[in-house]
């Protein structure tokens, strides 16, 4: 007899779409589904920048011994440079990507505030609500975003801001919402900013597109308004998609405090933290991000790559609106993920019908599509009945 009862767990909705994905022998497949960005070849090529930092990696270390709870303290230190510049007093630790980033924001706003809750706005990305929870934090949600107008219901966000306690927490997409590509306006961002403050409200900030959207600048610029309005923020960052690391799990959470003694104490409390769950992040991609960051001709370098990557999104947004009038509002929004308003029904004949992946709830990896599979993607959504947004 079993000494262990499992009970079976339901496969993770993305991550079975890039299992069905690579078993479909199609060869017309279209892959919309998980958010990796992909080159007009299909591509996921390591960025040269990576490559050329992972040499001089190579070469130069010594030794593999262990760094500290909270990783490459260098790595921490220009990452955040780039994220907030010289304007707020950050402490940081690196993290075994974004996710482990989220766990580390949820479990210290856990400690701090025990009976607060987390808001999530809705559409989110799929793993906010069990990851925070893992944690410990209550959540609630509310709507962000109607996707048949697509529309960001912003007058929904502030009345739900009104219904909040002081020290509840608002988790925020900086910037390329997953999974609409919505994002806020300045105006709305500066209101945003306000209330939170107002009503002594945390703002968890997920920051994994930036760079991806409008350019590094731009795509930071609301996670630095909140920073200085806000006088405690969590920022949770990845270096997945816009340096390419994905399977090297490079991240890094941050406290931006008014307070520099809270901040140095969040800097202690995340190593703390780290050594409950996995006690040390892995090296390898934090130490190719401080190489790259610490090097003005790699980081040149990387820039570039990054803004081809970016254009080609792009470009790729105005060409779906041109081939489909009702596709319009792709070229509205920002990085890699629109939301279509889709039926279950027509996702799974896009999939199973005509070999276009995209996840369940709608959303489009607009970075995943080549540009010869744009006559295929819209043919295919004209022939499960898509008719565009509601006016
Ligand atoms: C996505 O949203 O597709 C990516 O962030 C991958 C993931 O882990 O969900």
């Amino acid at each position: 007899m079993a000494l262990f009862n499992l009970p079976q767990p339901e496969p993770d909705p993305l991550l079975q779409l890039i299992g069905k994905y690579r078993a479909d022998s199609r060869t017309d497949k279209v892959d919309l589904g998980v958010g990796v960005y992909r080159n007009d070849l299909g591509e996921t090529p390591v960025l040269a920048a990576v490559k050329a930092a992972e040499m001089r990696l190579q070469e130069h270390q010594l030794t593999k011994s262990y760094l500290g709870l909270t990783g490459d303290t260098e790595f921490v230190e220009t990452l955040g440079e780039l994220l907030f510049g010289n304007t707020a007093t950050v402490s940081g630790a690196q993290t075994p990507g974004g996710s482990g980033a989220l766990r580390l924001a949820a479990e210290i706003y856990n400690l701090a505030h025990p009976d607060g809750t987390l808001w999530i706005g809705t559409p989110s990305w799929p793993n906010h609500i069990p990851l925070t929870e893992s944690a410990g934090v209550h959540t609630n949600t509310y709507l962000y975003f109607d996707r048949n107008t697509q529309q960001i219901l912003f007058d929904n966000l502030l009345d739900t801001i009104a219904r909040t306690q002081p020290g509840d927490a608002f988790m925020l997409h900086g910037c390329c919402h997953n999974p609409t590509g919505a994002d806020l306006s300045n105006d709305q961002w500066q209101e945003l900013a306000r209330q939170l403050a107002e009503h002594s409200l945390i703002p968890i900030i997920d920051l994994a597109y930036h760079g991806l959207g409008d350019g590094m600048a731009e795509d930071l610029a609301s996670t630095r308004l909140i920073v200085e309005v806000c006088p405690e923020v969590l920022v949770a960052t990845s270096c997945s998609k816009n340096f390419g690391l994905y399977r090297d799990r490079t991240g890094a959470v941050f406290m931006a405090s008014h307070d520099k003694k809270t901040a140095s104490i969040a800097q202690a409390v995340f190593g703390q933290i780290a050594r409950k769950i996995y006690s040390m992040p892995p090296d390898h991609g934090a130490a190719v991000v401080r190489i790259i960051l610490q090097d003005s001709t790699l980081t040149n370098q990387w820039q570039s790559e990054l803004r081809l990557m970016t254009s080609r999104v792009k470009s790729l947004r105005q060409a779906m609106a041109q081939a489909c009038p009702s596709l319009e509002f792709v070229v509205q929004q920002k990085g890699m993920f629109s939301l279509l308003p889709l039926s279950t029904a027509q996702v799974h004949s896009l999939i199973n019908d005509h070999a276009v992946y995209l996840a369940g709830d709608g959303r489009i990896n607009v970075a995943g599509c080549q540009i010869q599979q744009i006559d295929k993607f819209i043919e295919s959504l004209e022939s499960v009945g898509f008719t565009g947004v509601c006016s």
